[in-house]
């Protein structure tokens, strides 16, 4: 049994909704963490968690969206947040000055504002940081929250800071890409600190690299994680969920 702590579920993406739910299924995919980052895909993926007893959310705006985003936007958001239980994280939020470094001001009030609003729910967080690592770390300080830093493939010392502030690292179809560096950073960390994520539809791992990717596909990263850390995947399985149990109350 998986948890796909991180993906994307949306038509535009997807033929069909409900075949998709259906694979995750049959690939022993218990549960899975569906990101909403804007209005609409926000609207529409509230939709399948109330269809879907194993889809839970975690909804708040990405940094692409920092000049756009309202104060009303947010006031919406804080509503819906505080109405429903399948809602288990704020994120992606964080920063991305790959994306653009000339909002970077607005960017950092956009991600203050979700994380206050973690903080008000009493949430854990799931962070998008590009490029942005010092800021990244330097804002989370200040708000000691728990949570995941989605997508993670930066340093060593990068990781151990995370870590040393409560975070878990998100790990993807990145770890099994042949020209990663990701595999020689985890085999210096723990299994401990790891939650698997597919961030579907990006990100399909080996050999599946390049097509539309999707949270069946999990078993994929914790095989790679099985010879990283020389364990079964009974073992990357059970530490992976309860490791994902730490933060969300799933
Ligand atoms: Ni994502």
């Amino acid at each position: 049994m998986f948890i796909d702590t991180h993906c994307h579920l949306e038509k535009k993406y997807y033929d069909d909704i409900y075949k998709v739910i259906e694979d995750n299924r049959k690939a022993n995919i218990d549960k899975i963490v569906v990101s909403g980052c804007e209005k609409e895909e926000i609207k529409e993926v509230i939709e399948y968690a109330k269809k879907y007893d194993d889809v839970y959310l975690t909804l708040g705006f990405h940094p692409e969206y920092a000049d756009s985003v309202t104060k009303e936007d947010i006031i919406w958001l804080k509503e819906i947040v505080s109405n429903n239980k399948k809602i288990i994280g704020i994120g992606e939020i964080g920063l991305d000055y790959y994306y653009s470094k000339e909002n970077r001001e607005k960017q950092i009030i956009l991600f203050r504002n979700m994380l206050e609003l973690a903080k008000e729910f009493n949430l854990p967080v799931v962070i998008h940081s590009r490029e942005a690592t010092k800021d990244t770390i330097d804002i989370l300080k200040e708000f000691k929250l728990k949570g995941i830093i989605h997508c993670f493939s930066g340093s060593l010392e990068t990781a151990r800071e995370y870590i040393k502030m409560g975070y878990y690292l998100g790990i993807g179809g990145v770890v099994t890409f042949k020209n990663s560096n990701l595999r020689e950073t985890l085999k210096e960390l723990s299994l401990d600190n790891i939650v698997l994520e597919t961030d579907s539809p990006y990100l399909a791992p080996t050999p599946l690299r390049g097509t539309v990717n999707s949270s069946k596909n999990i078993p994929l990263i914790a095989e790679e994680l099985t010879k990283i850390y020389s364990v079964s995947i009974a073992e990357v399985s059970s530490k992976t969920i309860s490791n994902t149990k730490v933060i969300f109350n799933i």
